[in-house]
């Protein structure tokens, strides 16, 4: 009751708005969802002109009704562009939006995370046993649809760069990886990275490891229709990583603070490597306390809500997981692991990237 008269009207407005733009962000989110699926902006991207609902709804067989509400709802959001012409509205996308909506060869394409809205969402049925056992859920809980969006939010960066920008990075890689080599790749996915370094790399043999099998099926898929034969993908917990000495190069993307116990896959990582051999860890550009997080990460509450659908649940799916999360392994816990693990050299890289940061880990 004292709580309630000291209410202050005028902050009560703002705080209610604050909390329905974040509904008005979930429900806009579902709607790019549904503006993907059903490839209604690649359809705007084609066609160069402004368009009409009619006109657009025509072209890809959808009722029109359907259509002018979902794109009111996209130009309310200022994604798609609008103008009142004699004729009536017509709809179009700037060069940026066709760039993160529409063009899936574009680093900047965007629309990966949209692709698992839906299974992302639906973990929200599970959740609330999750934070009173502890116990949260794997990547395969999003079902195989969660694993092309992984996929579909990764491919358009590493397709882009990874050969030409990330592997010369590494001191000496690319010249030692074009006479021959093992590469192993840590929680593949769907496999874009290792199809990727074993076709421009003939005489290495490269390994996606996986413990998603949606993931490892579309990898499959992948090798297959790609036609690369010299590479192969493992589920490590029946296939483990060998720790051996024999492995060239081990990337890991995007991976490790998903895992439930990353130090001892790091000391895997350690013992399957060449004394000369690198480890190429790539995860996000965490930073160190909750207050540098808030000050320099604008994205931070998106990530924090990202770690508890997917990632720290991924990271807590068994009793005693490490439970890391989207934005727990910073600089300074990759260096102190790595160390711990047997590592004895380690290098940040200097690339370009608005999430990730890129470290050279050596024996
Ligand atoms: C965010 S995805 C990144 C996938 C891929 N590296 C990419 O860049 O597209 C994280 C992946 O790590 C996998 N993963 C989690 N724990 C793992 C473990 N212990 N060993 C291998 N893979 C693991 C998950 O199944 C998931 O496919």
């Amino acid at each position: 009751m004292s709580n309630h008269q000291s209410v202050d009207p005028d902050k009560l407005k703002m705080f209610s708005f604050l909390v329905f733009s974040k509904l008005e962000g979930a429900v806009t989110s579902g709607m790019i969802h549904l503006g993907d699926r059903l490839g209604l902006y690649r359809k705007m991207s084609e066609i160069t002109s402004p368009v009409s609902v009619e006109q657009l709804a025509g072209s890809l067989s959808l009722h029109p009704r359907w259509v002018q509400e979902w794109i009111h709802n996209q130009a309310a959001a200022r994604i798609i562009e609008v103008e009142y012409t004699a004729e009536g509205e017509r709809y179009s996308l700037s060069p940026e939006a066709v760039v993160v909506l529409a063009d899936e060869s574009h680093p900047a394409f965007g629309m990966g995370m949209f692709h698992r809205l839906p299974q992302t969402m639906n973990s929200l049925q599970v959740l609330p046993e999750s934070f009173r056992t502890g116990i949260g859920h794997d990547y395969d809980s999003h079902g195989p649809d969660g694993a092309v969006g992984i996929e579909r939010s990764f491919e358009p960066w590493s397709r882009t760069h990874l050969l030409p920008t990330v592997l010369p990075a590494l001191d000496g890689i690319v010249e030692r990886l074009q006479h021959g080599g093992n590469v192993a790749d840590i929680g593949c996915g769907a496999g874009g990275a290792a199809v990727r370094m074993a076709s421009a790399f003939p005489r290495c043999n490269v390994v996606g490891y996986d413990i998603s099998r949606f993931a490892l099926a579309r990898a499959e898929e992948r090798r297959t229709s790609e036609g690369v034969s010299n590479v192969q993908f493992r589920d490590p917990r029946v296939a483990p990583l060998p720790e051996d000495g024999s492995i060239d190069l081990v990337t890991a993307f995007d991976c490790v603070h998903d895992m439930t116990h990353p130090q001892e896959v790091m000391e895997a990582i350690r013992r399957s490597l060449k004394p000369d051999g690198v480890w190429l860890l790539v995860d996000i550009k965490a930073l160190d306390t909750f207050e540098e997080t808030m000050r320099r990460n604008p994205m931070a509450s998106l990530m924090y809500g990202i770690s508890v659908m997917s990632c720290m649940s991924s990271a807590m799916s068994v009793a005693g997981g490490a439970g890391l999360g989207t934005l727990g392994l910073p600089e300074s816990l990759a260096r102190r692991m790595s160390h711990e693990a047997g590592f004895s050299r380690f290098r940040r890289l200097d690339i370009e990237h608005s999430l990730n940061a890129f470290y050279e880990i050596r024996p």
